[in-house]
């Protein structure tokens, strides 16, 4: 079992979105998935797993959580090989991200950390500043996923984005998460 931890104290910024598109992502390739969560909000298109001996019998098992940090982040963070920042483009986003970023670090967790940012509009100045910004600070990043009003309809319909459609920019993107995502699982067991 390889664990993906969801995480940002920010709420709203796409933790439990992502979650399910990076899920069903794997799902597609064949893996198998326990959805975990720790957020009692829920909102999850897949079913939550609370049965960690089945959960530990998948190949991931992806952690999203509430965006106001409880009890049992440095557990969670010590369990996870990979930790996954969503962030939005906007500078309110930036101090709790970092803060998200310093409690990883003091966690003393060995899994390698990433900002997504979500909501990302590739010709915005201001999100290309910050993409910069975090570059210079040598935060680093996994994927960039745009804005599309198709993944809130697709959670609606309780499917995926490429399920609901396929033609959707914001496809690619996730398959290329994914792809991310499976080069780092393939360097852990490496
Ligand atoms: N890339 C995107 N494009 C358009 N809408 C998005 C995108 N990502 C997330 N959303 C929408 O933004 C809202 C917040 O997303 P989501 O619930 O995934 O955030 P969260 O971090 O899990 O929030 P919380 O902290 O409350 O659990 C939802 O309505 C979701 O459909
Ligand atoms: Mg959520």
């Amino acid at each position: 079992m390889y664990t993906i931890l969801m995480l940002n104290q920010k709420g709203g910024v796409g933790k439990t979105t992502i979650a399910d598109e990076l899920s069903f992502a794997l799902e597609r390739r064949g893996k198998t998935v326990a959805f975990v969560t720790t957020d009692p909000q829920g909102g999850s298109v897949h079913e939550v797993c609370d049965d960690p001996d089945f959960a530990e019998e998948c190949d991931f098992q992806v952690v999203d959580t509430a965006g106001v940090l409880v009890g049992g982040v440095n557990d969670w963070c010590r369990a996870a090989n990979l930790i996954l920042v969503p962030m939005l483009p906007s500078t309110r986003d930036m101090e709790p991200t970092l803060r998200t970023l310093d409690i990883v670090r003091e966690s003393g967790t060995g899994a390698k950390a990433y900002v997504i940012v979500n909501n990302f509009y590739a010709y915005g100045t201001l999100d290309r500043q910050l993409v910069e910004y975090l570059e210079g600070e040598e935060v680093p990043i996994i994927a960039k996923i745009p804005r599309a009003v198709a993944l809130s309809r697709a959670a609606a319909a309780g499917v995926s984005v490429a399920e609901y459609d396929p033609k959707s920019h914001v496809v690619a993107p996730i398959e290329l998460l994914a792809d991310s995502v499976l080069n780092e699982e393939e360097k852990n067991n490496g």
